[in-house]
């Protein structure tokens, strides 16, 4: 295994999910461990290399934290990052320089020499025969002088000292970032020392983590009871399927059905968890409730706060029947904590991420359990199919919390929800079974994010011999990696006269279909 200890870098969870990517077990703890805890973490004898993380602080602020001393006495090897990296040095005896002009972003960087982590790794090579990394760089202070028995291992004209090596120790410090995928050569940086260097055997796969994963929610837990506020989303999904193999009938999950949700959404979620995974799911038909708070509200931000407030009511009510549980679950992933938390992740500071339900825990007084806190997006999804949760399921476009409600404009109706629902399940269908022949994936696949959104304005069309005067549904389908930013979708005119004509003929009350070709920014990708 490998040892990451955190000093509150934003990225520190990046190097555990590149650890990870070589098929290697390791552990993510905070900074300021104790040597005792440190000796007995190592005694089993797995520990085979040790991580220092960067630090939130050396960008802003001085920062005192060190690494437990121990760690440069086990004979493993350890690779400092950034501030890990200037630890290092300060600890093993060498000198480091706040107050320089800040280097952020891009640098090139030139290796040095031959250092068993940088040997034959660059993505250029100079005319003067030097091996240089593109990679990212984010620090303030330096390191000055190397530490007795280290040689220089990198370098940028603004920041001599951009590595150090001390082959006979194999201790190794990098000024730049590896982990960031902005490192062209992070990820071969990082297999080296890992593979290479710790000899770590790559033998680790998501069924590891499940068991681990499981064990850890069975101590945290005990015989208390959990719930949890299952959406129908990968996220909770994924988190409940977890849960319920760790400790069975122990949760309980509840499933607020607002009246705005996919068409079917509700028995699929049902049939899924309750009758196929045997989870406690207890199903609340709210739609009534929600739809009479939302009569005559059309600002959007009106809608949401309704919405959000009327399911945090819902949901307590719900939670107060279950008078044993003491925890509440939730699906946070490791971008949510960042979002929410900004720095200092997991270290020292606990952060509570109100992300998914905002302000249940301490109203509820509930202890939260968030087993998939350390997770990537794509984590959660192959943990989902290692599972046992349908393809299908692990592998949806996200949908809002508010759901129909912010794609239905203005006011909500329940007329317009029918309507919308059933135009959003012929596109979602089409995407599903039109196939691009040049990657041999679906549509919906080849897309990020796509729906209809209903809009209340009535145009004239004519069907038969008869003059139509109905409602306009327009089409979003974007591709995105991050959510922040989207393209639209170039999808096959042919796929969207499909679309078109079928809602058109099959969902009456809807009688022109139109296309968004706006992306984000400037428009966001809900039109609400
Ligand atoms: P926008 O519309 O801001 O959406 O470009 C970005 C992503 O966030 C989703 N979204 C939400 N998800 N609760 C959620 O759980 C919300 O209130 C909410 N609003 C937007 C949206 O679907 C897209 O994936």
């Amino acid at each position: 295994k490998i040892l990451i200890l955190d000093f509150g870098s934003q990225v520190t969870q990046l190097i555990a999910r590149r650890v990870r990517e070589a098929h290697v077990y390791c552990e993510v703890h905070p900074c300021d461990v104790t040597d005792d805890w440190v000796r007995d973490y190592a005694r089993d004898g797995h520990l085979k290399g040790v991580i220092l993380s960067g630090s939130h602080a050396s960008v802003y602020e001085e920062s005192t934290d060190r690494a437990p001393q121990v760690v440069f006495e086990l004979g493993v090897p350890v690779l400092g990052i950034c501030y890990g990296m200037q630890t290092m040095a300060t600890q093993l005896g060498g000198k480091v320089e706040g107050g320089h002009k800040r280097e952020f972003g891009y640098a090139e960087v030139r290796a040095h020499g031959h250092t068993a982590l940088l040997k034959d790794i660059a993505d250029f090579t100079t005319p003067e025969g030097h091996g240089m990394l593109k990679v990212w760089m984010s620090h303030g202070d330096k390191v000055t002088e190397l530490p007795p028995g280290f040689k220089l291992m990198a370098s940028t004209p603004s920041c001599p000292i951009a590595g150090m090596a001390d082959e006979a120790r194999r201790f190794y410090g990098v000024q730049f970032h590896p982990e960031v995928t902005h490192t062209v050569k992070g990820r071969d940086i990082l297999n080296r020392f890992v593979l290479q260097i710790c000899g770590a055997k790559p033998d680790w796969v998501m069924g590891d983590y499940i068991s681990e994963a499981v064990q850890k929610i069975r101590e945290q837990v005990g015989d208390e009871e959990v719930i949890l506020g299952l959406s129908g989303g990968v996220d909770s999904s994924v988190a409940a399927a977890l849960i319920h193999r760790a400790i069975g009938d122990q949760l309980t999950c509840v499933f607020v059905d607002h009246g705005l949700l996919r068409l079917n959404e509700g028995q699929m979620v049902m049939d899924m968890f309750a009758r196929n995974l045997g989870v406690k799911v207890v199903h609340v038909d709210a739609s009534e409730q929600f739809t009479g708070h939302l009569k005559g509200v059309a600002d959007p931000e009106a809608k949401r706060k309704i919405i959000g407030r009327e399911f945090v009511e819902v949901f307590q009510a719900e939670a107060r029947k279950l008078t044993r549980a003491k925890w509440l679950a939730q699906g946070t992933i490791y971008p949510d904590v960042i979002e929410s938390a900004g720095a200092k992740t997991g270290k020292a500071t606990t952060i509570k991420s109100h992300h998914n339900v905002g302000g249940l825990p301490e109203t509820l007084g509930l202890k939260l359990l968030e087993p998939l806190r350390e997770l990537f997006k794509d984590e959660v999804r192959e943990l989902g199919v290692a599972l046992g949760l349908p393809h299908e399921m692990v592998y949806r476009h996200p949908f809002p919390g508010p759901g129909l409600g912010v794609r239905i404009l203005g006011e909500v109706k329940r007329e317009y929800a029918d309507l919308l629902r059933r135009a959003d399940a012929i596109f979602i269908e089409e995407l599903r079974n039109t196939v691009d022949p040049a990657t041999g994936k679906s549509w919906y696949d080849l897309t990020s994010q796509a729906f209809a959104v209903f809009l209340p304005v009535k145009s004239v069309g004519v069907m038969g011999d008869g003059r139509t005067y109905d409602y306009v549904v327009a089409l979003r389908a974007v591709q995105t990696s991050d959510f922040m930013t989207a393209d639209w979708a170039e999808l096959p005119y042919s796929l969207l006269k499909k679309v078109s004509s079928r809602i058109i003929n099959e969902v009456r009350g809807i009688n022109r279909v139109t296309y968004d070709v706006s992306s984000k920014p400037p428009a966001t990708i809900e039109w609400e």
